[in-house]
């Protein structure tokens, strides 16, 4: 039984300044309203009138969410967006981040991958220089797509592979299952990408597709998937491997019945390397530390829990041994410090 109990400031304080990890964003999901009018008058791109947009589940917010992106056009565009996130997650504590991009949804409207990959990459050359942050790209496929499109752009992807830490798999889960992708992925394993995809909350067969994520495609992680409960085996499979999965409250919170925050904290307690993240912060409200301090006013999670959480998240990053034992090393010394 869960008591929620909104956290106390000296909690939220400690939540907020915390050295965090973040797997789960999507770049073009971090394209807030103002940035959209610049970038529609800049480019000349003409808006809806009224489009003040609501949306309840998944279809419906992706039914939204990509015609924004017709205002994305030039690589200072891409570049803008990408260092506007990583300046902000810098200012949330941010220490390291996996961001994913969907090329498709750009190569589709005649924006070449070259144009988006550089925009982006220029982005996270910038914001490493200039701030305290380390961040990577990884390629999402559209599963509304075909698969023989995602081959096509697993293929172009490939001079850009120095630049591309994974793949993963996003859209509309309808329909589409990783078995669709299984020989897209088995190629991207080949050459050497981590496996990633979204198995989002409450799907038709969300618990067949995490399945499939796991055993037929072999994945290192899943992007949701708190429906993993639903069959203990796969809990203890996902445990004993540790499959990390990237959890999003506050997006789980629009697109299904509540944010998932037993179902986050029953896994974490089961040992399941899971995580906290913020998916499309303006579409669902709130960056990192909004998506944290939502968790912790409607769970009874203890400090010590905010830090497991987050050190999952450096756990299961795809970044080298050292880096992910100095980012560890950084938040046992920020515990220590508030416990003196
Ligand atoms: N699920 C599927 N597709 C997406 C998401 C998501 O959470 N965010 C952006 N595209
Ligand atoms: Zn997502």
């Amino acid at each position: 039984m869960i008591t929620p109990t909104e956290p106390d400031e000296a909690t939220a304080a400690f939540i907020a300044g915390m050295p965090k990890a973040e797997l789960h964003v999507h770049l073009e999901g971090t394209l807030e309203p103002v940035q959209r009018l610049e970038f529609a008058q800049r480019n000349a791109v003409a808006l809806p009138e009224n489009d003040v947009a609501v949306y309840t589940d998944l279809t419906s917010f992706l039914a939204s969410y990509y015609p924004n992106m017709a205002v994305l056009q030039t690589e200072r565009d891409f570049f803008d967006l990408a260092y506007a996130y990583l300046t902000k997650a810098t200012a949330q504590g941010v220490r390291h981040t996996e961001m994913f991009f969907d090329p498709q949804a750009h190569t589709s409207r005649g924006i070449p991958f070259s144009t988006v990959i550089t925009g982006y990459h220029d982005a996270v050359v910038r914001a490493e220089f200039e701030f305290d942050i380390s961040a990577q790209l990884i390629l999402c496929f559209l599963r509304d797509h075909s698969a023989e499109s995602a081959m096509d752009t697993l293929a172009e992807s490939l001079s850009y592979r120095h630049w591309i830490v994974g793949v993963g798999l996003d859209s509309d889960e309808r329909g589409n299952p990783p078995s669709k992708f299984a020989a897209v992925f088995a190629r991207a394993r080949a050459e050497g990408y981590l496996l990633t995809m979204h198995c989002d909350v409450d799907q038709p067969n969300s618990i067949e597709h995490i399945r499939q994520a796991i055993e037929d495609i072999g994945v290192d992680r899943i992007d949701h998937g708190t429906n993993i409960l639903e069959d203990p085996r796969l809990v203890a499979l996902a445990r004993d491997r540790g499959i990390g999965l990237t959890s999003c409250p506050l997006s789980n919170a629009v697109v299904s019945d509540g944010g998932k925050a037993p179902e986050i904290v029953e896994l974490l307690r089961a040992g399941v390397k899971i995580t906290v993240n913020s998916d499309d912060p303006p579409y669902f409200g709130g960056y990192l530390t909004e998506n944290l301090l939502a968790l912790a006013a409607t769970t009874d999670l203890t400090r010590d829990e905010f830090v497991r959480l987050q050190r999952n998240a450096f756990e299961i990053s795809w970044i080298s041994a050292v880096d992910r034992d100095a980012h560890l090393a950084r938040l046992d010394a920020y515990v220590a410090g508030w416990a003196r």
